[in-house]
Parts: C-alpha cells; sequence; structure tokens
C-alpha cells in the first residue's frame, strides 16, 4: 500500500483529560506486558489482556496481575478478516478504545487498524524501517550490521509499518547470537515500552500528518 495514510492531527486525548483504557495483545511470554503490568500508572489503565493461544504465558501474567483475559482462537476464524473482526469486538467490548500490541504474533487486517485509527501501538525489535518482520533479530546478526535496537511506533494497514514514536539503538557484539542480542535488545523495550505507554494513555502524544510528537 503506497499511499499514505491520514492520521488524526489531535491529541488521542487532551493533556490532563481522561485517560485512555488499552486492551494489551499478547502471544508469547509477554515480558512487555509485565513492564507494563508493572507501572501502576499503566497497570490502571489495561482493561483487558487479549490473546490468539490460550497456552500463552502472558495470559498468567494478566491473571497474575488481576487483570480480565480472552483468548480469540485464529483457528476458529476461516481468514485474516473474520479473525481481525473478532478481536475488536473483543476489545470494544472491554471498554478499550486504544490496543498496544505485546509480542502479538498475527498480523492484523486494515479493518481492525480502521477501527481504532491512530491507537494502535506495536514494539519491534529493529531500527525500523529496516528488518521488518518475525525475523527481525536474526535479520540483524545475517546482515552483519554492528547496530540494531529497538521501535515503538503506531500501526497502520502494513506489517511493522506506521509512524515512529521512540526508537532505542543496540550495538552488536562480535560474539552475539540470536539469544544474547535478543536479550539485550528486551531489557531495553522493557524500559522504554512503559514510557511511551505512559505517555499515550495520558494523551501527551500526538500524530501529525505521520510524524509523532510526545513528551
Ligand atoms: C518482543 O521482542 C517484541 O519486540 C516483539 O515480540 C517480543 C515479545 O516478547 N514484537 P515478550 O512476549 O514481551 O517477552
Amino acid at each position: 500500500m503506497n499511499q499514505a495514510r491520514r492520521w488524526p492531527t489531535l491529541p488521542a486525548s487532551a493533556p490532563g483529560g481522561p485517560k485512555i483504557d488499552i486492551a494489551v495483545l499478547a502471544s508469547g511470554s509477554g515480558t512487555n506486558l509485565q513492564a507494563l503490568t508493572d507501572t501502576p500508572s499503566i497497570r490502571r489503565r489495561i482493561v483487558t489482556v487479549v490473546s490468539d493461544r490460550a497456552d500463552a504465558f502472558a495470559l498468567e501474567r494478566a491473571r497474575g496481575a488481576g487483570i480480565s483475559t480472552s483468548v480469540v482462537d485464529w483457528n476458529d476464524y476461516p481468514d485474516r478478516d473474520s479473525f481481525s473482526a473478532a478481536l475488536a469486538d473483543t476489545v470494544e467490548q472491554a471498554g478499550a478504545k486504544g490496543v498496544v500490541l505485546a509480542g502479538f504474533m498475527k498480523i492484523l487486517a486494515p479493518s481492525f487498524v480502521e477501527r481504532f485509527p491512530g491507537r494502535i501501538l506495536n514494539i519491534h525489535p529493529s531500527l525500523l524501517p529496516a528488518f521488518p518482520g518475525a525475523r527481525a533479530v536474526e535479520s540483524a546478526l545475517e546482515h552483519g550490521v554492528k547496530t540494531t535496537g529497538l521501535t515503538v511506533h503506531f500501526v497502520d494497514e502494513q506489517v511493522d509499518h506506521g509512524p515512529i514514536v521512540s526508537q532505542v539503538a543496540v550495538p552488536v557484539r562480535d560474539d552475539d547470537n540470536v539469544e544474547t542480542l535478543h536479550e539485550r535488545i528486551q531489557r531495553e523495550e522493557h524500559l522504554l515500552y512503559p514510557r511511551v505507554v505512559e505517555a499515550f494513555v495520558s494523551g501527551r502524544i500526538t500524530v501529525d500528518g505521520g510524524r509523532v510528537r510526545w513528551s
């Protein structure tokens, strides 16, 4: 899709105004979810955690934090559109106005993105636009880059794409493998994502013509 998306030019909510309740979507171990629930001002805004997998450890973490959980199982739906519609219904029924992806491994249909315009955040383990996709850390090592990192961005209709909110660089060491490099990236994720999500739920992030400003 080459056509530029029209992004809202207003803050997601007025600073000092009502906070944004969020749903967190996670498929895996949920260490980023944990970093969010460990931040009290964010924990108060998480109305549900949704996974596409009943066995995701992220659901255990959510229950441990006293957050309601749901599973929208990919296998129960004939295609991406119907899966995404059910997911969006679940998010809305929980009362969430924003969506935070924390290791959610299914690609969302454009119809999902349209239901939460400018209100879906994702975290990705590379310096986008380098290395989109599920093998970001492997690809960085295969290309021999000396610096990689992490990106928090708003989600548009393309995979790992949309206005960038913040990035942190992580040096690649000569003896790094996928595990060691991903671990150092994740350490930075656990610091950055709570900062961004806190700003998001407080209405301190503005998307203006594809550029993001936040304080
Ligand atoms: C993170 O590295 C994130 O960047 C990527 O998926 C991973 C999720 O890890 N999108 P966790 O489930 O939060 O531990």
